[in-house]
């Protein structure tokens, strides 16, 4: 157990060792954190609706009709009608003939990567994808070759160096520590001149682009041109669980063969039925998603206007450079001293050299909120100088 204690020490003294923090109450606007009241800007609940009361009763009848537990994964015992109904729900969203519902997201990048790809495969890969995309490339065995990030020009040149029957370029849709959109439109291109496939992943999209929430595709006007699409309900729906929507053949395929859904108890029919209400929600009541859009334009506006250093975004992911570590760690703690809860990201989460607090809005923050936020971040700014 030794190296145990060596390899927490060497975490320490590189200044990457990890907490936990606990809140207290529901996933809002105003939460806190061990007994301190703070403004909360880096959630994910995007749309605001981890709180949303439609929602809390939905889950509170789930439990009367179905107990909480599924007791079974899904080809076992574990099936109910709701979780048949929401992937029916996410592959009309999706424009997709069928969809399969997986625990998380990461799960649903691991199960589909993996039971499609293998060492015959040559997989094409954003190098800002999401871990669980890394994951899923490095467990399938294939040939991973990672291009710059959104870099088309890259990309078209390695497609043209590794050649092979079986290619898939794979990307996150919204990038999730960056918030910038995947060049979809030339990754199609790229994909259609050369038969490769695409696949999708849009954790971060989802509910939030295009004018339905559909996500990057129909943001882009794409609709049906990517073959495998993946998400999660745990972002801007307010849940939690994975899906992949595609063809029938690919969704009978993955129920097959995807291991990280043949072996695991099915979703709690709590969190099935409160994300099908997030699905019915946002497809009614697009405003929520609008006044969310418009309000992260206006922030990004008044932070460049203070002089701030952001990478802009046309999502809810406003991250505020600050390059080194240490400052960005004193950056967040200072705010949160302040009443404002803003992490900083760090390597290896990031690059090096580009440490950041990533902010993100919620449908639930008011200007008022927002101009609390700019006041304090150009007030604790001036102090860390
Ligand atoms: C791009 C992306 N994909 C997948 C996931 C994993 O989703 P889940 O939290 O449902 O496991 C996340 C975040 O958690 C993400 O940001």
């Amino acid at each position: 157990m030794n190296f145990l204690k060596k390899e927490l020490e060497n975490i320490k003294n590189k200044g990457q060792y990890r907490e936990l923090t606990y809140l207290k109450g529901s996933q809002n606007k105003y939460c806190s954190f061990e007994d301190k009241k703070v403004l909360l800007m880096a959630s994910n609940n995007y749309l605001g609706l981890c709180d949303d009361e439609r929602i809390k009763k939905v889950s509170k009848d789930a439990i009367d009709n179905y107990g909480v537990g599924s007791g079974g994964s899904r080809l076992t015992t574990g099936s109910y009608d709701i979780h048949k109904k929401l992937e029916e729900e996410i592959a009309i969203l999706k424009n997709r003939e069928a969809a399969l519902l997986f625990n998380t997201g990461y799960m649903a990048n691991i199960g589909v990567i993996t039971s499609i790809c293998n060492k015959e495969w040559i997989i094409f890969s954003d190098e800002f994808n999401h871990a669980s995309i890394i994951d899923g490339c490095r467990l399938s065995g294939a040939k991973i070759v990672v291009y710059k990030h959104s870099d088309m020009k890259d990309l078209k040149q390695k497609v043209k160096l590794y050649k092979g029957a079986k290619r898939i370029i794979i990307t996150d849709g919204v990038f999730s520590m960056d918030g910038d959109i995947a060049k979809l439109p030339d990754i199609i291109k790229i994909s259609k001149d050369n038969d490769i496939w695409v696949m999708v992943d849009d954790a971060h999209a989802t509910g939030i682009l295009g004018e339905k929430g559909s996500g990057t595709e129909e943001y882009f006007g794409l609709k049906g041109q990517v073959d495998i699409q993946v998400g999660t309900f745990s972002k801007a729906l307010a849940s939690e669980g994975g899906y992949v929507a595609g063809s029938y053949e690919l969704i009978e395929y993955l129920k097959n063969k995807a291991r990280s859904f043949i072996y695991s108890t099915a979703l709690s029919p709590i969190v099935v039925s409160a994300a099908l209400k997030a699905l019915y929600i946002i497809k009614k009541d697009n405003n929520l998603r609008k006044n969310l859009l418009n309000n992260s334009k206006w922030f990004q506006e008044e932070l460049k206007e203070r002089g701030f250093c952001i990478l802009e975004s046309e999502t809810p992911i406003i991250p505020l450079l600050v390059g080194d570590e240490d400052k960005a760690m004193k950056f967040s703690k200072m705010l949160f001293e302040e009443g404002i809860f803003i992490p900083a990201i760090r390597p290896p989460s990031v690059p090096k050299d580009t440490s950041r607090l990533r902010i993100t809005l919620m449908a639930t923050h008011i200007k008022e909120d927002l101009n609390f936020v700019l006041d304090k971040i150009s007030y604790v700014f001036k102090k860390l100088k």
